[in-house]
């Protein structure tokens, strides 16, 4: 791998011991895929923030290095709400020891909002072409397929050590040559909302990491498509999909189509909705908003509690910045008795792993609930979970417990 003279000094440690490891930790990778070199980057996101997943050696870690971030950098979701995390009953204990973590990237110039949907940020602006390091399955996804940036499934370390050096080794999908569809999916039936969640579960479980084109029937929403994305990268490792006649590379480069074609069907779909209900658990705790909900979906929401109450634990997770733009979304939200939470999702905070059974919208939290929360996790609609979360049992989307 081809390195400058400034980057030669810099790996020789002649730039301080936090920028050698940075280095040291791109030029692996580097050499490992096969990079022809280090490329400038627009920003980054950094996974590795919750507690729960670093634990005391991550702290430690993070606590040593010194210096600036060069480019914008983004923190992905803490453990816990960062200025109310007495709400969901997270421990003292654990609060200690997060916000260290978050004080830590803060001494770095890191920009403390957390949340995995960068993108809609202010300040936090990622056009098409752009080469980024983000670590996060479904912004990679995101920023990859719906937005035409291009950027590797970086892990924590190596979003970290990008954003100090401003740099990422050149491979993967920076690389046109990689971006290129392998496998064409067909889907043989309209979808809607949440549909493109059990899409992107069932898909993504087939092709593992393959890069697919679909050919839907319908034209996906932003949102819709955050879903299908975060989903695949979830029971797969999909970090980039085109849709035909959607996604900006698939319109603009107008791709072939690829030899492996697979069909999916409105019943693969329905047999993700009604999974797991077999062993008869009803749902403890309703979660909305992973990836964390737009303003499009906080509003959604509003209008589907505005005037009820919930009779089970209900939380609907945003970034900060959106809860704050959106002040009369989540004041209507919480009249509901629903809780709105920032920094932190059900999957990567402690909260979740004292219930049994939860009800979720999004394809991503339905297949990493189980393992990672211990938890059951069931699939409905927007609409199934507030009406599971407000006491009613009907539902026509075939979402309902
Ligand atoms: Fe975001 Fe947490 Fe889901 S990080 S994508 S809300 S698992």
């Amino acid at each position: 791998m081809y390195l400058t003279k400034e980057e030669e000094q810099i790996l020789n440690g002649e730039a301080g011991e936090t920028l050698r490891q940075a280095i040291e930790i791109l030029v692996a990778l580097g050499d490992i895929y096969g990079a022809d070199g280090l490329i400038p980057i627009k920003s980054a996101q950094i996974a590795g923030v919750s507690y729960k997943t670093i634990g005391d050696a991550g702290l430690e870690w993070i606590s040593d290095l010194k210096g600036q971030v060069k480019v914008p950098a983004i923190l992905n979701p803490a453990g816990m709400d960062l200025e109310d995390w007495e709400r969901l009953r997270i421990s003292p204990e654990f609060a200690e020891k997060q916000k260290a973590i978050v004080q830590a990237y803060k001494k770095l110039g890191i920009r403390c909002e957390c949340t995995c949907t960068p993108y809609t940020l202010e300040g936090f602006s990622v056009g098409y072409g752009d080469h980024l390091a983000w670590s996060e399955s479904s912004a990679i996804s995101y920023a990859n397929s719906v937005i035409g940036a291009r950027t590797n499934r970086e892990g924590g370390p190596s979003a970290l050590s990008a954003a100090l050096l401003g740099k990422t080794a050149n491979y993967g999908f920076h690389l046109e040559e990689n971006r290129v569809p392998e496998v064409s999916i067909r889907v043989e039936c309209s979808l809607k909302e949440s549909d493109y969640g059990a899409l992107g579960y069932v898909a993504g479980k087939i092709i593992g990491s393959e890069v697919p084109i679909f050919r839907l029937k319908d034209t996906p929403e932003k949102d819709e498509l955050k879903a299908l994305g975060a989903a695949m990268a979830a029971s797969g490792a999909v970090a980039l999909y085109h849709v035909e006649g959607v996604t900006p590379e698939a319109c603009r480069l107008g791709f072939e189509e690829p030899e492996e074609k697979i069909i999916i069907e409105r019943s693969q779909l329905d047999e993700v909705y009604e999974s797991r209900k077999e062993a008869g658990k009803a749902p403890e705790l309703i979660t909305i908003g992973c990836p964390h909900c737009s303003a499009a979906e906080l509003k959604k929401a509003a209008e589907l509690l505005k005037g009820k109450t919930v009779s089970k634990e209900t939380w609907i997770f945003t970034s900060r910045e959106l809860a704050k733009r959106y002040p009369e979304y989540i004041r209507t939200i919480e009249e509901s008795g629903a809780k709105v939470v920032c920094d932190t999702c059900m999957v990567v905070s402690p909260a979740t792993n004292s219930y049994s059974c939860v009800m979720v919208n999004s394809g991503k939290a339905f297949a990493y609930v189980p393992g990672m929360c211990g938890a059951e996790s069931v699939y409905g609609n927007m609409e199934a979970c507030i009406e599971e979360a407000t006491g009613g049992k009907e539902n026509k989307a075939g979402g309902s417990y």
